[in-house]
């Protein structure tokens, strides 16, 4: 089958609806496609590095694949060493932009193989491997009135787009009926790739400030405060809420960062405001193994087994030389799904434990209560 032939036939959006739950790229090679004839992946068009550790790409979607909605992030995967690997990045341009690109924001992580292999390979032309989008939380079609948004560190790029999207329709600002207020919490504001385009928001009617969590260094030229700032810093307060939005009481709460920040917005909210908070996670939130977990795991269809001494079921097959499909490894994408055949496992963000045998479970959640056969 020639490359134009497999281009038609993944050329719409529908296409990749109906191949859920695999990404297409799983369909393609199973067509005997190399991956350089992959008509689904994204091409690289421009590459920056802004600041220290970011690699910032701008990316050109297959035809018919649409840029996700504000909030929401795309699965990246590359190739490194004959494996691929993938992690989700949220876009960070507004709903508006029409022109196939859609950029997003790789923040290097110390062992991290995919924002590593960005970091130093990343060129225009590079192509890489697409899923499908994920959020959990994406800006509504119907625009709330008053909206704030937290964030912190890698969080600020589903904030970028909604923010950007809201004041391109003209949702805030002068003789505008809604407010966007946008708190953005990293250790130094010189660290903050896309200031610029805040600056620029700032003056499209966001009140937005990004709030330096460690003092500035007062001998280093370079470490003072950014005017973005506006004498805000450290951690997250009440405080910040009400300098930035004196009326947050009803708007919709957005909110992407680390536990940390989570645990301030609910400290200053109180926990009845902070359910209604909407979150959207880099990381999973698992939950700590109780002493007493683990136990010896099948690996049935490769028929390795191994101890498990109650990490989560993907580490443990990582660990044990297996290579199970993945994706987030949070939760999210689904794309780390395998049958439970026998025993109990540990849903690591709810605690809950489940014995029922011939689930599906999500590996990368999920630890052994004893003795587990699985499906890989
Ligand atoms: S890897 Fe995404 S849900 Fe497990």
């Amino acid at each position: 089958m020639t490359a134009p032939t497999i281009s038609r036939l993944f050329s719409r959006g529908i296409t990749r609806t109906l191949l859920t739950p695999h990404p297409v790229e799983h369909y393609v090679r199973s067509l005997g496609v190399s991956w350089s004839d992959d008509p689904t992946g994204a091409t690289v068009v421009a590459v920056d590095r802004p600041v220290s550790d970011v690699t910032v790409i701008t990316l050109r979607l297959p035809a018919g694949v649409d840029r996700p909605a504000p909030g929401a992030a795309l699965e990246i995967g590359v190739v490194v060493d004959g494996v691929v690997h993938r992690r989700h990045y949220s876009p960070v341009d507004s709903a508006a932009r029409s022109d196939g690109l859609a950029t997003i924001a790789v923040r290097r992580h110390p062992g991290g193989v995919v924002s590593e292999h960005l970091w130093s390979e990343a060129a225009p032309g590079m192509r890489l491997l697409l899923g499908n989008p994920v959020g959990e939380v994406t800006l509504p079609d119907t625009r709330p009135t008053d909206v704030l948004l937290v964030s912190g560190g890698s969080g600020i790029t589903p904030m970028l787009s909604i923010a950007s999207t809201l004041a391109g329709e003209g949702h805030c600002g002068e003789g505008a009926t809604g407010r966007v207020a946008w708190l953005h919490y990293a250790r130094r504001v010189e660290d903050v790739p896309f200031r610029d385009r805040i600056r620029e928001l700032s003056r499209a009617g966001v009140e937005v400030r990004v709030v330096p969590t460690v003092a500035p260094d007062p001998s280093d030229p370079s470490g003072h405060p950014d005017p973005s700032s506006r004498d805000l810093g450290g951690h997250l307060t009440g405080g910040h809420l009400d300098e930035v939005a004196p009326w947050h009481a009803d708007a919709t709460v957005f909110l992407c960062g680390p536990d940390g920040l989570a645990d301030g917005l609910s400290d200053a909210l109180g926990a009845d405001r902070y359910a209604d908070v909407l979150r959207e996670r880099f990381t999973a939130s698992n939950g700590p193994v109780p002493e007493g977990d683990g136990g010896t795991v099948t690996h049935v269809r490769s028929g390795v087994s191994a101890h498990n001494s109650g990490t989560t079921l993907l580490e443990g097959a990582e660990a044990a030389g297996l290579s199970p499909k993945h994706g987030c490894r949070m939760g999210i994408c689904h794309t780390c799904t395998a049958v439970r055949v026998s025993g109990a496992t540990r849903d690591l963000r709810s605690g809950e434990v489940d014995t029922e045998p011939g689930c599906l479970v999500q590996i990368c959640v999920s630890a052994p209560v004893g003795d587990v056969e699985i499906e890989l």
